[in-house]
């Protein structure tokens, strides 16, 4: 077991901290309470970004203090805290706090911070963030919201509803909470001031406060605590500083344990015997109802807007210290009903028919227990879950318990731990979680440790019906809300293709190409016809979205980034048409380019047997002008209908077109609909001869194994797979990508390669071929997409 603060029981005198200034290093002021909110005083705050720093700073403006603050990043925070008058220095350089009369440093601050250290030499009055807040808190009637679970909703509530009782009460709660305005507030009219406790490093043990609302006790912060004991004692040194009420869970595991024996202690929660109990509850998707009893007597019937069981704990919590503070039930349960949720806290990002994306902050297994809980009961086919683990200690602490609470997830990915301001721990990083929770018997879980990645990974499996759930108190919801954006564009798309069309978000391309690499397409589209294609390409002119069609992938090379935008993908439907009528053959894009040879077999039509030994489609064969057995595909083709950039068609004829060597150039900007291809009539052996000759042709000199046909064009002075051979560079290799040993210009996927080492393989052939021949080869293959 790692050691632990000795600071972890409650002491007799001094408050359980060390943190990055032992007390005895400090000065303090030696009336804190009168300090802060009697005189006016300049003061720094450093860390002022963090979220407990920022509610500080602005009770300390609000108190008329000239406040300065620094930190290493500037947030939205820090800006509107500027905009309230907060000077704001985004480094931690001693000068800067050299005027005030006091520094308030967050606990995440390390002991050698310059201002700090500047702090400690010039014996400058410092206090830590716990203490200011618990000495402004003295000089109103304290209420301290503390517990594991549910602090900042429930501080948020008690703050809205004495708020609605006209009580004026100023409050200080963990994050940003719309239906307050602010996360920190100073209101000189009232009495009360409500704040959550913190009791991840301990401080919460310096409150001195009138009531106290304990909503749960558990294991947590094990980096800090030795055990639930350590824990316990905090709780219990807070209820024996409070003067008033404890208000307490009587449902939780060990709260009445450390409650229940004190004289001015009100329960509340579910069992029988609960001073408040809730009764006849009815959980809805998104609100509860419940009726209240006070010790026999039937109060009335409250609605709660914010949804799961953990919360209408919550609110009873609530309705039990509003209801002795004496407003009456009816205000109270008005109130709850307009009261709607911190932000991170079963958020809803996005909401259609098809699909529900929330985000919440949950981060300890019990947590996520009753936040999936919660989304399951919505009633969405599936909950596919994105977590990001929080701090490397809790990660390894609860592993077995994280591996546990994602029974209610049907997809769990996992990504690597967000620190925080925790230094790694060797071994303990997201994977660990992601295989206790496959040991725990669960099927679907992967780790992904790129962040960047998680909204692609959970992005693809969406299926209609289900509901996203990010979890985390890192920047998980970042990913949620990249995921959140592109489906706005996605379903826009698959209204545009209808439902025989498809679309996919962030469809890995190698499963579309033969070389079988390449990363994922922002947007996988598949039109069924003209005019679904059409208004697609409208609707990416109009939202500048870049658009690439792509066939069936037989000459691509996309690269590890993957292509941003849309991917179109025509097939089916008319695309993958092919008609005969008298000499000609009319063939959709999507269809393969050999379908047109056997339909010419079919009908008597001879000339096509060559398209047999090409893989790709109609399309790619037209784009670039594809070619075998010393024909190409232009000496076919007799008309061609295309969009253009606008979405508008046309036809032209074979003289109307430019046509190069593996080259045509109109597909450029403009997108093949379907081509007319003319042959002779033959003789049927005739035909089956041909075609024999060209599949011999290629079992014989070409590689059976995964590749993109030929990546080098011919250059004039000799077939570039012979070059290669002649360079001795067959069976080349980098990583996964070999030169083939049986044909010099094919280079062959042996199993998982990469695009970066396809490139680089293709460079050093290039570079080999210009150093002893002088050739400049050029790529026949197609190069797209970003770089991994
Ligand atoms: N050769 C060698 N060593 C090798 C490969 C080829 O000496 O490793 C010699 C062959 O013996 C032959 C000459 O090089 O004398 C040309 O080879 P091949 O007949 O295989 O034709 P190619 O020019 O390499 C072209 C097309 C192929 C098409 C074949 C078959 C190009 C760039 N390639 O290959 O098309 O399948 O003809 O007709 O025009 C493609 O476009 O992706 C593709 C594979």
């Amino acid at each position: 077991m790692k050691p632990v603060s000795e600071n972890h029981s409650a002491p007799e005198q001094a408050p359980p901290w060390t943190g990055p200034v032992a007390t005895s290093e400090r000065v303090l002021p030696l009336d804190l309470p009168g300090f802060l909110t009697r005189e006016r005083h300049q003061i720094h705050l450093v860390g002022v970004a963090g979220s407990g720093m920022s509610g500080i700073a602005a009770l300390l403006i609000e108190l008329g203090h000239t406040v300065s603050g620094s930190d290493k990043v500037s947030t939205m925070e820090t800006d509107r805290l500027q905009r309230r008058g907060l000077r704001f220095h985004e480094q931690h350089r001693p000068e800067d706090a050299d005027r005030a009369d006091l520094v308030v440093f967050s606990s995440a601050i390390k002991r050698d911070n310059p201002i700090l250290v500047s702090a400690r030499n010039f014996r400058k009055p410092m206090v830590r963030r716990a203490e200011a807040l618990a000495a402004i808190m003295r000089s109103k009637r304290g209420i301290v919201i503390a517990g594991m679970h549910g602090k900042t909703t429930t501080s948020a509530m008690t703050a809205h509803v004495l708020r609605e009782g006209g009580l004026h009460p100023s409050h200080y709660v963990g994050a940003e909470i719309p239906i307050l305005g602010t996360n920190a507030h100073w209101d000189p009219r009232g009495e009360y001031f409500v704040a959550e406790g913190d009791e991840s490093d301990g401080t919460v043990a310096l409150f001195q406060p009138e009531h106290t609302l304990i909503l749960n006790i558990e294991e947590e912060h094990l980096d800090f605590y030795a055990d639930l004991g350590a824990i316990e004692n905090v709780f219990a040194q807070l209820i024996t500083q409070t003067t008033g009420k404890v208000f307490y869970n009587i449902d939780d595991k060990n709260a009445p344990r450390v409650c229940q024996s004190v004289a001015r202690a009100v329960s509340y929660g579910f069992a029988n015997g609960a001073d408040y109990r809730a009764m006849d509850i009815r959980l809805k998707v998104f609100a509860s109802a419940f009726r209240v009893n006070h010790r026999g007597k039937d109060l009335g019937e409250a609605i709660l807007n914010v949804p799961g069981e953990h919360n209408v704990h919550n609110a009873l919590g609530v309705i039990a210290l509003g209801s002795e503070l004496g407003v009456p039930f009816e205000k109270i349960a008005k109130s709850l009903a307009k009261f709607v949720h911190a932000r991170r806290r079963f958020e809803i990002k996005y909401d259609s028919p098809r699909f529900l994306l929330v985000d919440d902050y949950g981060h300890h297994p019990t947590e996520i227990r009753a936040t999936l809980k919660t989304a399951r009961s919505v009633g969405r086919k599936r909950v596919l879950t994105m977590f990001q683990p929080h701090r490397y200690s809790r990660t390894n602490v609860l592993r077995k318990e994280f591996g546990r609470a994602f029974d209610h997830a049907d997809r769990v990915v996992v990504t690597d731990v967000y620190g925080s301001s925790e230094a790694p721990i060797p071994g303990v990083s997201g994977q660990i979680i992601a295989d206790e929770i496959v040991a725990h018997g669960h099927r679907a879980v992967s780790y992904e440790p790129r962040l960047e990645w998680v909204h692609r990974t959970v992005g693809n499996m969406l299926e209609s019906g289900d509901l996203v759930l990010s979890l985390g108190a890192g920047n998980i919801h970042e990913q949620l809300s990249a995921l959140a954006a592109d489906l706005v564009i996605a379903e826009k798309l698959k209204e545009i293709v209808g439902e025989e069309g498809e679309v996919r978000l962030y469809e890995p391309l190698w499963k579309h190409t033969t070389l079988r690499v390449g990363g994922p397409a922002q947007f996988w589209v598949e039109p069924r016809n003209e005019k679904a294609f059409a208004k697609l390409i409208r609707f990416c002119r109009d939202e500048n979205l870049p658009l690439f069609a792509m066939g069936r992938g037989s000459n691509l090379l996309v690269r590890d980034g993957g292509i941003r935008g849309v991917v179109v993908h025509p097939s089916g439907g008319d695309f993958n048409k092919v008609e005969v009528n008298g000499a000609e053959i009319t063939a959709g894009v999507g269809a393969k380019l050999r379908e047109v040879a056997y339909a010419g077999k079919a009908a008597g039509i001879g000339g096509l047997e060559w398209m047999e030994g090409i893989p790709g489609a109609v399309g790619g064969g037209l784009r670039m002008n594809a070619g075998a057995m010393g024909a190409q595909t232009f000496e076919n083709v007799v008309r061609v209908r295309y969009l253009d950039s606008n979405g508008n068609a046309h036809t032209k004829t074979r003289d109307e077109m430019e046509v190069y060597y593996r080259d045509f150039p109109l597909l450029e900007k403009n997108f093949a609909v379907s081509a007319a291809f003319r042959g002779q009539p033959a003789r049927l052996e005739e035909i089956v001869r041909k075609l024999e000759a060209s599949q011999e042709k290629r079992r014989t000199s070409q590689p059976a194994a995964k590749s993109a046909g030929c990546i080098f064009k011919n250059p004039d002075s000799c077939p570039a797979g012979k070059l290669v051979d002649e360079l001795g560079l067959k069976n080349a290799s980098v990583g996964k990508a070999r030169v083939s040993e049986v044909h010099g210009n094919f280079i062959v996927n042996d199993g998982g390669a990469t695009a970066a080492e396809m490139l680089e393989l293709i460079e050093r052939i290039r570079a080999t071929a210009r150093a002893k021949r002088g050739i400049e080869l050029e790529t026949e293959v197609q190069i797209v997409g970003e770089p991994g």
